[in-house]
């Protein structure tokens, strides 16, 4: 059966509690009983859901005593007091200092129970309004580190919300630049870990011969050089959250003995023979599928894959585009003091043509230049004056196209050249052709192969 409510239920007197006790049981209520205020103090805690009903008379610590520690330790609990027959003046006291009702013996069972009704219910209105005021601060508070409103950095958000009120192992997607690690921090922070450490670590970017000693710490004279003791980042992030980024990258042997932490909770420094406890929930990043990656143990893929994220590139999610540069333009403004760069529609549209092979991260830089510097264009920063040749090199990573057959990827190095170079003249043609080498028929046929519309790329155009 599902209870009404929770009722902590105080008396000394054995023979009373035992008959309160049955009679809200029979009501529906589930019933803590304590025949003193120390034990029940024990059980209150801030999230208490239930109520409290006290005698007031006991030995030791009395009803309105415990009352006063109740109220400071969960405020706002709704505490009933059951005064003896005549003590008006103690109870009118009482309800000054915040008890929710008294009662005065002896008493019908049938008054007890309708006043815990009353308070069971203020009770969990109190607790689900509590609640959504920690979902709402939430919300604001991830809105302010995740910039975007497309319909997927909206479910990515949402999605990080409840994956960080679980405690599963989570592994995060993304191409470079996409967020990674920020969405690992958010996951960490609007978790219940957030007091205890965040504890990144990039397995490529540290010497083999090191990881082993970075993560698990070691005694002193585990090793030559080996001189003090030392705590390793597992120990550190005992409590709170570790951040394998590039876990592609991880080393063999390492992964046999990251399962084994992972399965057992324990560590063992180098050099030392006691395990040690540690409570860790790990968030690891990688860039591709880590099911295909070659040398990833599958048994650990198991262990960490209990949630996914997955992060979309930003061209992906243009409208965020144009969202993100203002929002980067204006903290950089902020820091300088200084009037915010303002921009132009045809501006954001180039901003929204961009690929952004770099992402979040290119599109920060690319802010940063354009705010710093007045003078400079915004297209001359996207697609700086290169020589075909050159483009090519330049426009490699920045196509992603490994994996597409030949023809895809030379046609899409062709179309990102002229793309390139209407930007850099505006949408002349005649400029165009002499830049490339074309002649008028080819630069129209490749043109309109790949979709270029030229007056996308003229200054003021009004409509594309
Ligand atoms: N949605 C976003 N809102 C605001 N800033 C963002 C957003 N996404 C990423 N950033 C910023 O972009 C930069 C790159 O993000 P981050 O380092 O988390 O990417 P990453 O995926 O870990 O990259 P890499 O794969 O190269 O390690 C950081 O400065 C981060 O704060
Ligand atoms: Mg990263």
């Amino acid at each position: 059966m599902h209870e009404l409510g929770t009722v902590l239920l105080v008396d000394d007197e054995a023979m009373v509690r035992k008959a309160t006790e049955q009679w809200l049981r029979l009501s529906g209520y589930e019933v803590i009983s304590c025949s003193d205020a120390k034990s029940a103090l024990e059980y209150l805690q801030p999230g208490f859901a239930g109520v409290l009903v006290t005698d007031v008379r006991m030995p030791g610590m009395d009803g309105t005593a415990l009352m006063r520690e109740a109220l400071s330790r969960v405020p706002g609990l709704p505490v009933m007091l059951v005064t003896g027959h005549g003590d008006i003046d103690m109870a009118t006291r009482a309800m000054r200092e915040g008890a929710y009702d008294f009662i005065e013996k002896p008493f019908a069972p049938e008054r007890l129970v309708a006043t815990v009704q009353r308070a069971c219910d203020k009770r969990r209105l109190m607790l689900e309004n509590d609640r959504l005021q920690h979902d709402l601060a939430s919300q604001s508070g991830i809105d302010a580190r995740l910039i975007g409103l497309s319909p997927a950095i909206a479910r990515l958000k949402q999605d990080i919300l409840s994956l960080a009120a679980i405690d599963t192992n989570v592994i995060i997607y993304g191409e470079t630049g996409t967020g990674k690690e920020l969405v690992a921090q958010c996951l960490h922070e609007f978790s219940n870990r957030r007091s205890r450490n965040f504890v990144p670590v990039n397995c490529g970017a540290i010497p083999e011969s090191l990881i082993e000693s970075e993560l698990f710490g070691h005694e002193a004279g585990a090793f030559t050089g080996a001189v003090k003791r030392r705590i390793g980042k597992f120990e550190y992030a005992d409590g709170g959250t570790f951040f394998f980024d590039e876990i592609e990258s991880m080393p063999a042997h390492l992964q046999i003995k990251l399962l084994r932490t992972l399965q057992e909770g324990v560590i063992e420094r180098l050099g030392g023979n006691s395990s040690i406890a540690v409570n860790l929930r790990v968030v690891a990043a990688a860039k591709a599928d880590l099911r295909v990656e070659e040398g990833f143990r599958e048994d650990l893929y198991y262990r960490l894959n209990v949630s996914q994220l997955h992060i979309p590139a930003l061209r992906d999610r243009s409208d965020d585009i144009p969202l993100l540069f203002e929002y980067y333009v204006e903290r950089c403004a902020l820091q300088h003091e200084r009037e915010p760069r303002a921009m132009t529609e045809l501006e954001r549209r180039t901003l929204q043509r961009y690929s952004w092979p770099g992402n979040v991260r290119e599109l920060k830089n690319i802010a940063l230049r354009f705010s710093l510097d007045a003078r400079v264009q915004l297209a001359d920063l996207l697609f700086p004056a290169v020589t075909p040749m050159q483009g090519l090199r330049a426009s490699q990573p920045a196509t992603q196209l490994t994996c597409q057959p030949l023809s895809v990827q030379v046609g899409a190095f062709e179309a990102e050249i002229i793309r390139q170079s209407l930007g850099r003249h505006g949408g002349s043609i005649k400029a165009v052709m002499d830049e490339l080498d074309l002649p008028r028929r080819t630069l129209n046929q490749k043109m309109t192969r790949y979709r270029i519309n030229r007056s996308e790329f003229v200054p003021g155009s009004a409509e594309d």
